[in-house]
């Protein structure tokens, strides 16, 4: 078995909506502006009690049902987060103890934004190389809890969620190839400067919170996902017309339109889930192909491309036949 394949997917939204008119009330914006800037009009917040991990176990167990997999019979676990419940263990840890799938290796991957595809990428290699026949994959955030209330240039555009596939070995393709990529030379334009080894200063209001230079993150997120969508593409000898769907990192409709048209792609193969979701870091990518895959729109045997950007800066992409 040379490749892994995709078995199915999950998502799971917490039930609370937060819509642009309620932050209306909490700082100083319009509905009508952050819908115009990015194309967002609601998103999900966690409850209260809501963890990380009770939104990756219920992605989690969606997917493996769709899959009709048992969760015994998984032997990787990787859960793509910047929210974890713990310092540790990992989310991984405890998602194999809920689910029951105990022994099988299980861990996090930290690449915010880009951590779906950074772990999707890691499943394949651990398939391909035989190390592992059967992995979970989950993006899951709490993102609403590094979120500071009172800034309105972040606290509009980002919302909670996860998302899981199951994939597995298989003669056939399956991923095709994945490309990750990194620059920690751009941490501070998106970061929260804050932690376990440099402290938690609880003096500064900004203390745990997202930091971003918007306009700078945009330009970049623009010129990164098209770069990276043609990168993965000429490594594969394919062109934009062979991909039936884009499924990109859902930050903000205006990037979503501007990478589309820097790559002729129409915008009706984009996947854009933005208006409901809002950005939801690493569960993005595998919240977007939930939603296709659940709706029709992406069928088995389609070519699509996954891909994100984030902080770190991180971005990568993954292309597939579903
Ligand atoms: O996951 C990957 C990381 N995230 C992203 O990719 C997000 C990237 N950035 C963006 O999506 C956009 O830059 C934003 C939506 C954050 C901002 O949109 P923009 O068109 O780049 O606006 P801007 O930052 O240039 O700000 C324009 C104006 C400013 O006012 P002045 O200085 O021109 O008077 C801001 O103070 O809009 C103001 N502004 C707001 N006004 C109303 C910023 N946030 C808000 C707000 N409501 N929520």
């Amino acid at each position: 078995m040379k490749y892994s394949k995709i078995l199915a997917t999950g998502g799971y939204l917490p039930e609370k909506v937060l819509r642009n008119a309620d932050l209306e009330k909490m700082v100083a914006t319009s509905a009508e502006w952050i819908w115009e800037r990015t194309g967002i009009e609601e998103r999900h917040i966690a409850a209260p009690q809501e963890t990380t991990c009770d939104l990756a176990e219920q992605a989690a167990r969606q997917a493996l049902q769709a899959a009709a997999v048992e969760p015994a019979a998984i032997d990787l676990i990787i859960v793509a987060t910047t929210t974890p419940d713990y310092i540790f263990p990992s989310v991984a840890s405890q998602l194999q103890e809920r689910l029951g799938s105990y022994g099988c290796a299980a861990f996090d991957v930290q690449a915010v934004c880009t951590g779906f595809v950074y772990a999707l990428s890691i499943a394949d290699q651990f398939i391909r190389t035989g190390a592992t026949r059967r992995a979970l994959v989950v993006g899951a955030e709490t993102f609403s809890r590094i979120i500071n209330w009172q800034d309105r240039s972040t606290c509009i555009l980002f919302g909670d969620g996860a998302g899981a596939v199951v994939v597995e070995a298989a003669d056939e393709p399956g991923i095709l190839s994945s490309r990750l990529h990194a620059d920690g030379r751009h941490r501070e334009l998106l970061w929260v400067p804050a932690g376990v080894s440099t402290g938690y200063d609880t003096t500064r209001q900004n203390a745990a919170y997202v930091a971003m230079s918007g306009s700078e993150v945009f330009k970049f997120a623009v010129n990164t996902l098209s770069r990276i969508a043609r990168e993965i593409l000429e490594a594969s000898r394919m062109t934009i017309a062979d991909i039936d769907w884009l499924v990109p990192h859902q930050a903000n409709e205006r990037i979503l339109v501007a990478t589309a048209r820097k790559l002729h792609l129409p915008l009706e193969r984009v996947i854009n889930t933005v208006s409901t979701h809002a950005n939801t870091s690493a569960a993005s990518v595998p919240l977007a192909l939930d939603v296709a895959v659940r709706d029709g729109r992406i069928q088995r045997g389609d070519t699509v491309l996954l891909e994100a950007f984030g902080g770190g800066f991180t971005w990568g992409a993954v292309l597939l036949n579903y």
